[in-house]
């Protein structure tokens, strides 16, 4: 597919705060991808999740770390724990009672760290697992994870148009699964529309008609869990079928090795919670 000349694509530096695998393992069982059964190999988790902080840093971002705490296996998983948009801090409500702490250590993380203006949601949520946000919208997953109510909650805390989206597939529970924004200035995105219930591809079909559309077999890789600094796009190197769809589009793909935090569920996206503003 030929696309029109454009401007060049620019990164823009970004802040993310990110927490280290210390403690991670899969003990239980709340997504299709985690079987307890199956062995972690803790030393190489830590040297992947390594890897894409230094990664982070080497593009000229800033990484923030969060402390691990023990019993919290999935606290790797930084991104669910809040969405921070202009400064200001949305926190998590999380749905299994496993992760329900991971919430207050964030909490206590941006009280430390000179934030003010805070709100603890009444609904569940799970931070940008389910929020997207672009500089005009915050396209809203639910389904399984995040309620309904938690896109009106959000819309009022931020002031920010919210478009909420049914997710149909299990093994795409998250939004952050089945989505990734591109560029947040433009509005442009990535999905997986089978991940979506009709209404919901209808709707972002009519909002995003240029979106890159992603098959199965990259979203089975977790492709789409992605973060794009508006040039670079750090995503699974599993997606292999991504890179040169977003190299057409003047995106500079950049394969990581995530492997064994896949068996949690989650990718580079999953890892990275990124602090606007
Ligand atoms: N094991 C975690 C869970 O099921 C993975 C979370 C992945 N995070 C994300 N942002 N999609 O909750």
């Amino acid at each position: 597919m030929t696309h029109e000349p454009r401007e060049p694509r620019v990164a823009r530096p970004r802040r993310y705060l990110m927490c280290p695998p210390a403690h991670f393992e899969v003990t239980y069982s709340i997504n299709p991808w985690m079987d307890p059964s199956k062995p972690v190999d803790l030393p190489l988790a830590l040297a992947q999740w390594e890897e894409l902080r230094d990664r982070y840093r080497s593009l000229g971002h800033t990484v923030e770390t969060l402390e691990p705490r023990p019993g919290l296996p999935d606290m790797v998983y930084a991104a669910n724990g809040a969405t921070v948009v202009d400064g200001r801090v949305f926190g998590a409500r999380f749905a299994h009672p496993q992760r329900s702490a991971e919430a207050l250590a964030h909490l206590d993380w941006f009280r430390a760290h000179g934030y003010t203006d805070i709100h603890e949601p009444a609904h569940i949520n799970e931070g940008e697992g389910d929020f997207a946000v672009t500089s005009a919208l915050v396209l809203a997953g639910r389904g399984f994870r995040s309620s309904p109510l938690s896109h009106g909650e959000v819309q009022e805390f931020f002031g920010r148009p919210v478009i909420g989206l049914d997710l149909v597939d299990p093994r795409y529970y998250h939004l952050d699964t089945a989505l990734c924004v591109l560029d947040d200035t433009t509005g442009e995105i990535m999905y997986y529309p089978e991940a979506f219930s009709p209404g919901s591809r209808a709707v972002l079909a009519q909002l995003f008609p240029d979106a890159l559309v992603v098959g199965p077999k990259d979203a089975a890789a977790l492709g789409l869990n992605a973060v794009s600094d508006g040039l670079h796009v750090l995503l699974p190197q599993g997606a292999v079928g991504l890179f040169d769809p977003l190299r057409d589009r003047g995106f500079e793909p950049v394969g990581v090795d995530l492997g064994e935090l896949l068996k949690g569920g989650g990718s580079v996206k999953c890892c990275t919670q990124e602090l606007r503003g």
